[in-house]
């Protein structure tokens, strides 16, 4: 008999008899369909099938070093594990939701597999290290796939800043025109943003990685287990410390969806921009066609909806934080069901964090800058008030406080010729303070301003190309 043959019928002999076969000695009947539906994780559990295997080997190989396994059935076991991987990464495995979860799915299999010796798996194991052992396997295996994402977004956002650490565009505050800036050190910004990001993700990683496994379902076992032996094989730096701690905490999927949240939020910011930027009103980027739509009624619409739905979800981000943290705010200690529900924000967030991240990037990469907008933008709004401010500071040896005000009076007498500040005549400027000469006009012009911009971390050009340089060293290698 083929195994595809004899799966169907194994399996209807677990439903025949009512009860569960891996839980259901005391009960007399089986569940009630409403029951199985309310108590069933294995529609999205099985998302974990690599890392519950993976587990298990781990387990059945340190059993068999313990003696506590023969290495006849500790070989069959792994063989019979292998198969399954096989079945459910190819797609043929059954998923059975009377068998609840993950966990009880492959030893359901494994036990049609290779008879009642799959049994013996599960000694000195609960589903409750073993599934706090998946997910942190989970999360951990999530956290290295965001940070090569992260990554690669930064080359671009590296990349961009290195083309353009010379380009001015306006520097805003409160939305509002403030002093002129480089485009390359607007997105390294966002580098340095992602990267704190990154950092925040491998410190969730590094607290992450110790083992649940062995915690058994709260108190340890009585068998002669080594905890080291398959915390080291499933790459774990070591055992965690307490086993009722182990099977009941779920702060490290509650810090990666915090951590997240926050990245969520920074996408979402940029996200902001590129729909600020991309409107006509503004009018600094345009959009590839790659990463835009149409409107369905007026034919001259590009919009934005990538940007708006990488804004859109950093909500739902954000909403899977908190929808883990109440679940466990009012849960004793250890495990509880409700636990049951920690997987659904973390996988939600990882897929859409993932997501973001490629469409973000791919958007940046592509997206054309108007240059010569954004350059003309950025001397309007009297933004190289505060250079005439430090030209008062520095020249004319006048105390900030006083150049702020005379540099106030001449933005009041150029608004109302309605010109710029390099506008104004010398004799103009003179009647508001006498000392004001020629010079002055070498810091008001946009160029002028952003080249003086030379403390550190500030945006002159020649910083933003040596800090995207150095950005590069710190992030890309
Ligand atoms: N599916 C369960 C969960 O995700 C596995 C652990 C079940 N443990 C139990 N004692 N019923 O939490």
């Amino acid at each position: 008999m083929t195994k595809k043959a004899s799966e169907p019928k194994a399996r209807k002999k677990v439903k025949r008899t009512g009860t569960s076969s891996i839980w259901g000695g005391r009960f007399n009947a089986g569940p009630s369909s409403l029951m199985e539906a309310i108590n069933a994780s294995i529609d999205f559990d099985k998302r974990l099938y690599l890392q519950d295997i993976a587990g298990s080997k781990a387990h059945a190989q340190m059993l068999v070093v313990q003696k506590i396994l023969s290495v006849s059935d500790g070989n069959k076991i792994q063989a019979g594990l292998d198969t399954i991987e096989k079945e459910i990464s190819s797609g043929t495995f059954e998923f059975d939701t009377s068998l609840e979860d993950i966990h009880m799915n492959i030893e359901n299999r494994l036990s049609q597999l290779i008879g009642e010796v799959a049994g013996r798996l599960h000694t000195a194991r609960s589903r409750n290290d073993q599934v706090a052992t998946d997910l942190r396997l989970w999360v951990r295996d999530a956290i290295d796939n965001i940070d090569v994402a992260l990554k690669d977004f930064q080359q671009v956002l590296i990349y961009v800043a290195d083309e353009h650490a010379a380009s001015i565009m306006p520097g805003f505050t409160h939305l509002q025109a403030a002093q002129p800036v480089t485009l390359g050190h607007h997105m390294l910004a966002y580098v340095e943003m992602f990267g704190r990001d990154r950092g925040r993700l491998q410190d969730c990683r590094t607290r992450l990685n110790e083992c649940p496994l062995g915690a058994g379902a709260l108190a340890g076992t009585s068998f002669a287990i080594d905890r080291q032996s398959t915390a080291s094989a499933l790459g774990f730096t070591k055992p965690m410390v307490n086993s009722l701690d182990a099977v009941s905490d779920r702060d490290f999927a509650v810090e990666f969806l915090a951590a997240g949240s926050l990245l969520g939020v920074h996408l979402s910011r940029m996200a902001e921009e590129v729909v600020l930027w991309s409107s006509p009103q503004f009018g600094y980027i345009k959009i590839s066609d790659q990463f835009s739509s149409g409107s369905s009624m007026m034919p001259q619409k590009r919009n934005p909806d990538a940007a708006e739905l990488i804004r859109g979800k950093s909500g739902r981000i954000i909403g899977s934080l908190n929808s883990l943290l109440v679940v466990l705010k009012g849960l004793p200690m250890t495990y509880g069901k409700d636990m049951q529900e920690d997987k659904e924000p973390v996988f939600d967030v990882a897929d859409t964090l993932g997501l973001c991240i490629a469409v973000m990037a791919g958007l940046v990469g592509e997206a054309e800058f108007n240059l010569e907008r954004m350059k003309a933008d950025s001397g309007r709004g009297f933004t190289t008030a505060t250079d005439l401010a430090d030209w008062l500071v520095r020249v004319a040896e006048i105390p900030f406080r006083e150049a702020h005000n005379i540099t106030g009076k001449l933005v009041k007498i150029a608004e109302n010729k309605g010109c710029d500040l390099a506008e104004l005549e010398l004799s103009q400027m003179q009647s508001v303070e006498a000392s004001i000469n020629e010079d002055v006009y070498s810091v008001l012009g946009v160029e002028n301003s952003v080249a003086s911009r030379t403390s550190t971390g500030g945006t002159a050009p020649a910083n933003v190309a040596a800090a995207a340089k150095a950005a590069r060293k710190r992030f890309l290698i």
